[in-house]
């Protein structure tokens, strides 16, 4: 058979560690034919190019990669333009694509998902929620029978590495910066710390586990950047921690949603989660309670997502998306939780 040819358009963080990954397993049937980046020549000269093989094309110009014949685009260019015209050229012209984008995914994933039946093909964004944490794949093929009706997680990298720090004394800005320096936070941190990101996750999980489109303007989404070394003490006395909790319930019309930081009681596995760890709990009306918990930012546990995504592709396995349904969104359900 005829190997799976693919581009990557991104060579940061992700898209390097998935050229490594991909180098270091040569899986069969995959190619890597095409990179895209802006400053090609920046690049290739870096380090990290050394994994990608000779024959691989590089270029500027991503409409030569969406005119030429490869069967899957992988896309970790991130933000909602101009990426979405690429993904929809893509997919319209018969090519799958594996995404890390989760802005793309909360805000225009059903409209997306839809173009990609209708042409055929897949797109698949397993990598854009908890990194290397099998959470959308684990929903979608483990979970689908179950009734999903809660969901908590701890969806940021950087927020949890920043307050689980905080907890053994380090300050605010010194532990933000050594997230940047580690390549955690987004090129802008403040979607990091002010919930923006998590948001946006906590919208593409509840589309998935509740069927529940939500608008990612509406989720009520409060900062950590004003959690104080004192709110630490205070938390300790009460038994708990200070997290970042992404919350969503499901109240027959409504969706209860929240991202806040909150305090999580020292007995929740929600605590124990530590550095970029992710941790998702989900509560199932037949099946109960189901945790998730691994590495959720950093270049190779997410490439690690992208790959397998890609794999599954390749494999020509397609998760079922199931209809969604628009949803009211409220934020009553927590106040007792929630740090002002
Ligand atoms: N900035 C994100 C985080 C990267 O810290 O979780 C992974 O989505």
């Amino acid at each position: 058979d005829a190997a799976v040819k693919v581009a990557l358009l991104g060579f940061g963080t992700v898209g390097s560690s998935v050229a490594r990954v991909l180098a270091a397993q040569k899986f069969a049937g995959i190619e890597l034919t095409h990179i895209f980046n802006r400053n090609v020549g920046r690049k290739r000269a870096s380090d990290a190019a050394k994994a990608v093989s000779g024959s691989v094309k590089w270029t500027e110009n991503v409409d030569e990669i969406l005119r030429s014949d490869v069967d899957v685009v992988v896309e970790l260019t991130g933000g909602l333009t101009p990426t979405e015209s690429w993904i929809r050229k893509a997919l319209s012209s018969g090519k799958s694509v594996v995404t890390a984008n989760k802005q793309l995914i909360a805000y225009r994933g059903t409209g997306l998902a839809r173009l990609a039946a209708q042409h055929g093909v897949y797109l698949v964004h397993g990598a854009a929620v908890a990194g290397g944490v099998p959470v959308i794949p684990g929903m979608l093929q483990g979970l689908g029978g179950d009734r999903v009706t809660r969901l908590s997680g701890i969806l940021n990298g950087t927020c949890n590495y920043i307050l689980s720090r905080m907890e053994s004394g380090a300050d605010y800005a010194t532990v933000l910066a050594d997230a940047q320096q580690l390549g955690y936070a987004e090129a802008d941190p403040s979607a990091d710390v002010d919930g923006y990101d998590a948001r946006a996750k906590l919208c593409i999980l509840s589309r998935i586990a509740m069927r529940a489109e939500l608008d990612p303007d509406a989720v009520p989404t409060q900062t950590i950047a004003t959690v104080e070394a004192v709110d630490f003490a205070y938390a300790k006395e009460l038994n708990c921690t200070i997290r970042q909790i992404s919350r969503a319930q499901l109240d027959g019309a409504v969706v209860h949603a929240r991202v806040a930081p909150m305090l999580v009681p020292l007995a929740s596995p929600l605590a124990w989660s530590h550095g970029t760890q992710n941790m998702v709990v989900t509560s199932g009306e037949f099946g109960g309670d189901v945790v998730f918990s691994g590495h959720g930012a950093g270049g190779e546990p997410t490439a690690v997502a992208v790959v397998s995504d890609l794999l599954a592709v390749a494999q020509g396995c397609r998760s079922v998306e199931l209809p969604v349904r628009k949803r009211a969104v409220t934020s009553d359900f927590m106040a007792p939780h929630y740090l002002r």
